[in-house]
C-alpha cells in the first residue's frame, strides 16, 4: 500500500499524462491509482478483445479486464449471452468484455444493476451477424396474466452504469402492424448511466430503443424503426448514424421525455443519415419539455413536411425545444415545419454539438 500523498500525487501525475500525452506505459509497473481513474471512464480499450483466443485475464491491454466468450456451438465459456452476463461477479469492479461470437442468440438478456463495467463485443465487421433476439410485444401477458406492457418487451436490457458494445445486433422481431394497438416491441432498453455503443445496430419496429435514462454516447449505430422508435429520458448524442424508417403511412423518430425544465435529458443528432420509407416525423412531443436536435444530418425525401408533432398539446409547444441546423436533403426544406420548431443559429445548436453535450469529460475517453 502507498501512502495518502502519493495515491493522489501519482493519481494526478497520471491523470496529467493520461490526458495530455495520451498513452502510458504498458506492463505490470502499473500504478494502482490508474484503475481508481480509469474505473470513471470508458474508452477505446473497453470496446476491444486484444485477441479471439484470449481467455480469462486480458493482459495483453494496458487495462486489465476479464473476457467471457459466448459461443452458440459450445466452444467458449457460456452458449447464451445471459449466461455470460450471470458469471459477471455482482459489484463488479473490474471491466468484463462478453466477446459474443457470430450467431442468432435467441434470448432475453438483462444487465443488472448491480454489475457494472459490461462490454458486448462481436466480431469487427459482423454486426449484423451477431444478433440477439427476442420477440415480446406490449400485449404479450406475464405469469399472473398482466399485460408486461412496453417497458418489459425489452430483447435486451441495460440497467447498470459503464456499458459497453460494439458491432452486436439488438433485435426485437416483432412487427407492428400499422392501426393496430399494443405492438409496441422494444429491442434494447438502456437505463443505466454512461454507455458508449459503437457499431451497434439496434433494430425493431413500434418503440425500437427505450433509451431510458443515463447519459449515452451512440457512435455509427443503424437504428430501425417506424413509431417513437427513439424514445425515453436520456440525454445521448447520436453521431453518424443511420436511423432507418420501415414506417408504413406515418411515424415518428424521436419521442423524449423531457418533462420539466431542470431535467438534464433530450436527444441530439449529428451527422445522421435519414433513410428508408416514410412519412416519418422528426419527433414527437412525449414529454412537456422534450429536447431533440437534428445537426448536420441529412434527411432522405421521407420527412413528414410539417416535421414534428405536439402530440396534441397545444401547451407543449411553448415548452418543448425542437430544433434543426444545417441539415440537407430532399427532406431537410424547412418551408412547411411546424412554426413553434426551430431552425437553430449556431449558437443555439452549439450546446449539441459535440461530446460535452453528454458531459464527455467526465466519463469517456476516445481514441
Ligand atoms: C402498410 O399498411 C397497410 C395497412 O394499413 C397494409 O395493408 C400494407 O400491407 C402495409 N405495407 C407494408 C409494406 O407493410
Ligand atoms: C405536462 O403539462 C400538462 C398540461 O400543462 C400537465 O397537466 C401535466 O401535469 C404536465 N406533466 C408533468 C409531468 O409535469
Ligand atoms: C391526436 O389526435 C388525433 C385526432 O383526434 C388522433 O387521430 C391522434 O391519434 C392523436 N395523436 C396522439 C399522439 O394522441
Amino acid at each position: 500500500m502507498m501512502n495518502l500523498s502519493c495515491f493522489s500525487t501519482c493519481g494526478t501525475l497520471v491523470l496529467l499524462v493520461l490526458l495530455f500525452w495520451g498513452d502510458v506505459p504498458k506492463g505490470p509497473s502499473k500504478v494502482y491509482a490508474v484503475e481508481e481513474f480509469e474505473k470513471h471512464y470508458i474508452e477505446w480499450d473497453d470496446l476491444t478483445v486484444a485477441d479471439e483466443s484470449d481467455q480469462g485475464l486480458d493482459l495483453d491491454q494496458r487495462k486489465p479486464s476479464k473476457v467471457i466468450v459466448v459461443d452458440k456451438n459450445g466452444g467458449g465459456d457460456s452458449v447464451t449471452v445471459q449466461g455470460a452476463v450471470d458469471l459477471v461477479p455482482e459489484h463488479n469492479q473490474l471491466r468484463h468484455k462478453i466477446y459474443i461470437l457470430p450467431g442468432i442468440y435467441r434470448e432475453k438478456v438483462r444487465v443488472p444493476k448491480s454489475k457494472p463495467y459490461v462490454s458486448f463485443i462481436g466480431e469487427e465487421g459482423r454486426a449484423s451477424e451477431t444478433v440477439i433476439t427476442w420477440h415480446d410485444k406490449a400485449s404479450d401477458k406475464d405469469a399472473d396474466g398482466n399485460e408486461i406492457g412496453t417497458f418489459g418487451t425489452a430483447s435486451v436490457t441495460v440497467e447498470s452504469d459503464y456499458f459497453g458494445a460494439r458491432e452486436v445486433t439488438f433485435e426485437n422481431s416483432v412487427v407492428a402492424i400499422p392501426g393496430t394497438n399494443n405492438m409496441q416491441a422494444v429491442a434494447l432498453r438502456l437505463k443505466g448511466d454512461k454507455a458508449w455503443l459503437y457499431r451497434v445496430r439496434i433494430l425493431g419496429t413500434q418503440d425500437t430503443l427505450l433509451d431510458e435514462s443515463g447519459l449515452h454516447f451512440y457512435e455509427e449505430c443503424f437504428i430501425q424503426g417506424s413509431v417513437d422508435f427513439i424514445f425515453g429520458n436520456a440525454k445521448s448524442l447520436y453521431r453518424d448514424c443511420i436511423l432507418h424508417s420501415v414506417a408504413n403511412g406515418s411515424g415518428a423518430i424521436a419521442a423524449n421525455h423531457r418533462d420539466t425544465p431542470n431535467q438534464d435529458s433530450g436527444f441530439s443528432f449529428v451527422h445522421c443519415q435519414i433513410k428508408g420509407t416514410g412519412r416519418i416525423l422528426l419527433g414527437r412531443a412525449w414529454g412537456n419539455y422534450s429536447k431533440v436536435a437534428y445537426s448536420f444530418c441529412d434527411f432522405d425525401d421521407i420527412i413528414a413536411p410539417e416535421g414534428w408533432s405536439d402530440w396534441n398539446s397545444t401547451a407543449k409547444e411553448r415548452t418543448v425545444e425542437f430544433g434543426e441546423f444545417r441539415c440537407r436533403g430532399k427532406g431537410a426544406g424547412r418551408r412547411n415545419r411546424v412554426a413553434w420548431s426551430k431552425s437553430f443559429s449556431f449558437y443555439e445548436a452549439l450546446p449539441f454539438l459535440t461530446t460535452q453535450f453528454i458531459h464527455a469529460y467526465q466519463w469517456l475517453l476516445r481514441r
